[in-house]
């Protein structure tokens, strides 16, 4: 396995590469970055990860310079994954200030997207970047950012680029918490009470596929439910899994970001109502 840091070094080492699989992060990996990698294997002849901390998704009061940057531990779990591993410094990203962003389309500014201001912007603009540096034949993304992964696919269709995404499956811990990097903020007592998101979600779900139609008074039962247990709730939203826009059709997300104490979780789980009345 490769670590290469440099632009220019990166694409002569791809350069011959015919079949380039690539699995952008920020690094810390998990179980659920190590799901993308062995996934990408098998869309690939090349695997190539980038460990980035980009700074132009985060908020000025948000966690960048907090978020945890682990760049041995990350490169000793890709060993065997991964055949290049892309570490580029803020610098080597944007060595001018970035004044050319993408323009998103109007979901870009709701759920994730109004609790967080130029999120996607940020997210969007360096993953355009880097799929032009890397070129590869397959991109993969996680579901656990579903709104994420919803917006690159936009992105990638009207912009024309020619990159099969691919979507994964959420890794979970065993108690059915999503596994994030963030998940290290929560102190004991909030780990504990984490899984309750995920549970709250199922039971939505179990709602909904028993016949329940009205999607706004659940919306709001749940943010009760999680406010009563001491959670911030951002939002939660059950929406068409084509648009993003309020349910309805028969396939179905529910979506949620809500704050236990300083840590800030999402989720989110898909639905088939196929009898919908
Ligand atoms: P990061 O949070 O490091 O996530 C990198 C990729 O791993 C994303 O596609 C994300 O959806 C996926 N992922 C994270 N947790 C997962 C889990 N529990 N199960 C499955 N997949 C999971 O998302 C980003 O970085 C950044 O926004 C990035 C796309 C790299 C642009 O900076």
């Amino acid at each position: 396995m490769q670590i290469i840091s440099t632009i220019a070094k990166l694409r002569e080492r791809l350069g011959a590469e015919r079949a380039v699989a690539f699995v952008p992060t920020m690094g810390n990996l998990h179980e659920g970055h190590l799901q993308l990698m062995r996934q990408a294997r098998e869309h690939g002849s090349c695997v190539v990860a980038s460990i980035f901390v980009n700074p132009l998704q985060f908020g000025p009061n948000e966690d960048f310079d907090q978020y945890p940057r682990t760049l041995n531990e990350d490169c000793a779990k890709l060993e065997g994954l991964a055949d290049v591993v892309f570490a580029p410094s803020v610098n080597e990203m944007y060595p001018v200030a970035q004044t050319v962003y993408i323009e998103l389309p109007e979901i870009a500014s709701e759920l994730c997207g109004a609790a967080r201001p130029g999120h996607f912007r940020g997210m969007a603009t360096v993953v355009l970047k880097l799929l032009n540096i890397v070129a590869p034949k397959v991109a993969l993304f996680g579901k656990k950012d579903y709104q994420q992964l919803h917006i690159i696919r936009q992105m990638i269709a009207q912009l024309n680029l020619q990159v099969d995404i691919i979507g994964c499956e959420t890794v979970r811990a065993n108690d059915g918490l999503a596994l994030s990097s963030r998940n290290q903020y929560l102190t004991d007592a909030e780990r504990t009470d984490a899984p309750f998101l995920y549970q709250t979600l199922q039971a939505l779900k179990q709602t909904l596929l028993q016949g329940a139609r009205n999607f706004e008074q659940l919306e709001q039962q749940a943010i009760e439910t999680l406010t009563g247990r001491g959670w911030q709730v951002d939002y939660v939203a059950i929406r068409n899994r084509s648009d993003l826009m309020p349910a309805s059709s028969e396939h179905l997300v529910i979506l949620t970001a809500a704050r236990l104490g300083k840590t800030r979780l999402l989720d989110n789980i898909e639905l088939d109502c196929v009898n919908q009345q």
